[in-house]
């Protein structure tokens, strides 16, 4: 039987949102300001976050957009998370701490599940097999694909295999992750990115501080 990862302690945040949404920043500038406020906070990503899972994450982020497949990218994100939450995750969740994941399963629900293919329900049952762990508060940061893909792209960072995929890619993402903090509204707060950072970190950390209270 598949070992469970379930645990009820801690606070599990998770930032999602399409390339260059800002996501990332707004991801430090909240742990930035819980750790201020005196929380125990961890800061981590995915694809990553753990030894293994960063070296997965090096395979899924470069190299030519045809590399993988739809359905082994779902599987290698799957193994990454998995990986990240037996050696990061939980240890810091089961000692009380607040986790902030700069990206979850909600983006394989959308990048593997609705905009590289039509996939949501495999996506959805390997979670449920493999990791079953949701967070408890999500930050979807929307933002323009246009702006955004170009910012992501200036970065140079050579992990740009999925912009690379182009701006329709992009669409398509927004709109997923749109539906997807609708549907899951009762821990997804959509966040206009396209505003001041400071005003942005504001609105976030407000609402962040009200589930800890
Ligand atoms: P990052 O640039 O936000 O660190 O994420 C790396 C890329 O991986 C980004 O383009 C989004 C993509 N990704 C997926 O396609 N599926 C996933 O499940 C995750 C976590 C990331």
């Amino acid at each position: 039987m598949v070992q469970k990862l379930i645990m009820d302690q801690g606070l599990f945040i998770t930032f999602e949102g399409i390339d260059g949404s800002g996501k990332s920043t707004q991801s430090e500038m909240l742990a930035a300001k819980l750790t201020q406020l005196g929380h125990k906070v961890v800061k981590t990503r995915e694809p990553g976050g753990s030894a293994g899972a960063e070296m997965i994450r090096s395979l899924l982020v470069s190299g030519d957009t045809d590399r993988w497949s739809p359905e082994t990218e779902i599987l290698l994100f799957t193994a990454a998370r998995r990986d990240h939450l037996e050696k990061t995750v939980i240890p810091a969740l089961t000692l009380g701490h607040i986790v902030i994941c700069d990206r979850y399963v909600d983006s394989t629900r959308v990048y593997q599940g609705v905009a590289r293919a039509d996939l949501r329900e495999t996506v959805d049952q390997l979670h449920s097999i493999i990791i079953q762990k949701e967070p408890d508060l999500t930050f979807v940061i929307d933002a323009d694909p246009e702006n955004a893909l170009a910012r992501g792209l200036a970065r140079d960072s050579g992990e740009d295999r999925f912009e690379d995929f182009g701006l329709s890619f992009q669409k398509s993402l927004r709109a997923g992750f749109l539906d997807l903090a609708k549907s899951e509204n009762h821990r997804c707060h959509l966040i206009n990115g396209m505003r001041a950072r400071e005003q942005i970190a504001d609105d976030i950390a407000a609402i962040a501080v009200s589930h800890i209270a």
